[in-house]
């Protein structure tokens, strides 16, 4: 498993675990002790899955039996938007703190690009320079709200968290935020399991050249163009599946091949519909 250097120098496994709709507290507990168990050492939160004290939980026994050490993980965590501005963005921060049971949150990203931005931006550079948050980021944020944001924060966002795969590669918007020293990590590196990704054609040819399956040849493409990754499963074979993807390389000839399944929009969120923002909006996190 690799690391990348975010450009406050933070090192972040490339490869991460992802607990969204794992909203049973005694599954989510399992699957993140089994996930650390298999070897992920990066594990993909948010307030508004309302298992940070589930996944807080999990990483306590994992400790304390002696599996890893804290700071063997790197936990992230999201702010969600009826927490944005600049008080509340202290108190949703701490609230997070305070279920995870943690000192400090590895990364910390604005979920959604919508609400008040720039406050909470303000409280998560503050949480940052007291030393409580190791990384700051977004998520969600599309090409033109993320240059504005960009260009307007003292402290540039060290992570984009969007929705990168195969169906959806993005490399435009990649590029753009390399610009400005922003790492992309996937959300939806599964495409959440659309258009017949596990059995696709195109990558399960792929997957014979280096008997691999689909998934694996679908995380490897991300991997290899830079783009770290949260494949979400709650089953253990699964996720030992997903993080058996070290010990082989796709060749130029097939990431083109990969590359050419791009659908050039996203089938699962559309960040410019008006009832989408409406929804965003109005929840909220217990
Ligand atoms: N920032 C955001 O707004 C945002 C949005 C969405 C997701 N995320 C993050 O990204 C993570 C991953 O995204 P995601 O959970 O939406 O989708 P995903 O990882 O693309 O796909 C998950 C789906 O694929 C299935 N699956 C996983 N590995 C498989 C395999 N090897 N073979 C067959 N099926 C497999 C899972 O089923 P089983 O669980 O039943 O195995 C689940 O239905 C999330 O958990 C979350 O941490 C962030």
């Amino acid at each position: 498993m690799l690391n990348i250097r975010l450009n406050n120098g933070v090192e972040m496994p490339l490869e991460g675990f992802g607990v969204f709709q794992v909203s049973d507290p005694a599954q989510c507990k399992q699957a993140v002790l089994d996930a650390i168990g298999a070897g992920y050492r990066l594990i993909d939160t948010a307030a508004i899955y309302m298992n940070e004290d589930a996944v807080g939980e999990a990483v306590k026994e994992a400790i304390t039996t002696g599996l890893v050490k804290r700071e063997d993980l790197f936990i992230t965590s999201k702010l969600w938007v009826s927490d944005f501005g600049y008080e509340n963005a202290k108190r949703g921060f701490q609230r997070s703190l305070d279920k995870l049971g943690f000192d400090y949150i590895d990364l910390y990203l604005l979920h959604q690009p919508f609400g008040d931005v720039y406050g909470a931006w303000l409280a998560l550079e503050e949480l940052y320079n007291n030393g409580l948050i190791r990384a700051i980021g977004v998520s969600n944020f599309y090409p033109g709200k993320f240059t504005e944001f960009a260009e307007l924060v003292d402290t540039k966002p060290m992570v984009n968290q969007i929705e990168l795969h195969p169906f959806f590669s993005q490399y435009e918007a990649i590029k753009n935020m390399k610009r400005y020293g922003c790492h992309p990590q996937a959300w939806g590196p599964l495409a959440e399991g659309n258009h017949g990704i596990f059995s696709h054609p195109v990558l399960s040819l792929i997957g014979k050249n280096h008997n691999k399956s689909a998934a694996q040849i679908a995380l490897k493409w991300n991997v290899q163009r830079g783009v770290s990754i949260l494949p979400k499963s709650v089953h253990k074979e699964r996720m030992e599946q997903n993080i058996d993807i070290w010990d082989f390389e796709l060749t130029g000839n097939e990431i083109k091949q990969i590359d050419a399944l791009d659908l050039g929009h996203s089938e699962i969120v559309d960040h410019n519909s008006p009832d989408l923002v409406r929804y965003l909006l109005s929840a909220r996190v217990n």
